[in-house]
């Protein structure tokens, strides 16, 4: 069982620790500002292998490499002045930049699936004081099984892979609750390639232009987190309920009275309020927990799209999604 040391009580030795694991070649659970990550020296390609057997990734998809700092990130990527002023606005924080990555990187190819891109995120907090302790850029994709649901407590990767890895970095719940948003900048065109942590609308401000948006019908999958059947629940997932049936576990947007409720077997308020920053930091943890009541199916109220509510609705979607 993995060793769960926590960084708010416990810092130093966290750093120490976590320094020590990843030196070694071996994945650490971190806690990030989005979701917790599992992180390993994204510059050795056996770390970076034991990520991929750990989530059980049936492929090689591009990691998104963590940096300490802006002059780390310019080491191992080229940024056109679009991208550094989304850096400069937007980092420490939720937001992934694709950019074409550096020949003298070090990042190895396992890492970015042999592109000649990379995606980049420096996080805020812990994970970033972790990244220059150990001076190398981190590999990290959410720390769970593929295709589950991703961990937003220490509590939900010790339950999940607990058993596959040495060190969890317990930093309480993660503060955003959805993964970043990852944005790739083409000449004057700036994509969308999954939405997150960051509002479009406030990326699109800084831009200064519309984001292109994710082909939602296409053959061409550019970041694998848009497969469709993702972040899923063992239950069956309905969206948009307004009326509930007998047996359902409800997960509620907002304070609406809702026919039907009382018959629910369990209710979860991801924001009473209709706040769509509280509803993202609870939804994991809510759907994790509607899917051990015993319900016949997870209904979902409806959720407007603004701000964050663009990135829970496209997660709420996948885990909704035919399953594979
Ligand atoms: O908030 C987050 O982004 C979390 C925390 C741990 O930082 N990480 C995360 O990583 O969600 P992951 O591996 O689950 O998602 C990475 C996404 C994938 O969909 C991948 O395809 C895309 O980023 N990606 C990474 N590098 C890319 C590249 N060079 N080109 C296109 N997409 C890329
Ligand atoms: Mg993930």
């Amino acid at each position: 069982m993995a060793e769960i040391i926590d960084i708010r009580t416990d810092r130093d030795r966290a750093l120490a620790e976590g320094v020590r694991v990843l030196s070694e070649g071996f994945p650490v659970a971190i806690p990030t500002e989005t979701v917790y990550g599992l992180a390993a020296d994204a510059t050795n390609p056996i770390a970076v292998t034991r990520i991929y057997e750990t989530k059980g990734r049936p492929q090689f998809n591009p990691l998104i490499c963590h940096m300490a700092d802006m002059a780390m990130a310019e080491r191992h990527a080229i940024f056109d002045p679009i991208s550094r002023l989304l850096a400069q606005t937007f980092w420490p924080g939720p937001l992934t930049l694709i950019l074409p990555l550096r020949a003298e990187s070090g990042i190895h190819a396992l890492a970015t699936a042999g592109l000649d891109t990379v995606g980049i995120r420096l996080p805020q907090g812990f994970a970033r004081d972790l990244i220059a302790a150990l001076d190398r850029p981190l590999a990290a994709p959410s720390a769970n099984t593929s295709g589950k649901v991703s961990a937003t407590s220490a509590q939900h990767v010790a339950e999940d892979l607990g058993e596959r890895i040495r060190l969890i970095l317990d930093g309480g719940a993660a503060p955003v609750g959805v993964e970043s948003t990852i944005v790739k900048v083409e000449g004057e065109t700036v994509r969308l390639l999954r939405p997150g942590g960051v509002p479009t609308e406030a990326i699109e401000r800084i831009a200064g232009r519309p984001l292109l948006r994710p082909e939602t019908s296409g053959a061409t999958i550019e970041a694998p987190g848009m497969l469709a059947s993702h972040y899923a629940p063992e239950a069956a997932v309905r969206l948009g309920a307004t009326a509930i049936e007998p047996g359902e576990a409800v997960i509620r947007f907002g304070s609406d009275i809702i026919p039907g409720i009382e018959q629910a077997c369990a209710v979860f308020d991801l924001s009473p309020t209709g706040d769509p920053v509280e509803a993202a930091a609870n939804l994991f943890d809510m759907l994790k927990r509607a899917d051990t009541v015993g319900a016949i199916r997870i209904a979902i109220t409806p959720i407007p799209d603004r701000g964050l509510g663009e990135a829970i609705n496209d997660r709420l979607q996948r885990a909704a999604a035919p399953r594979e």
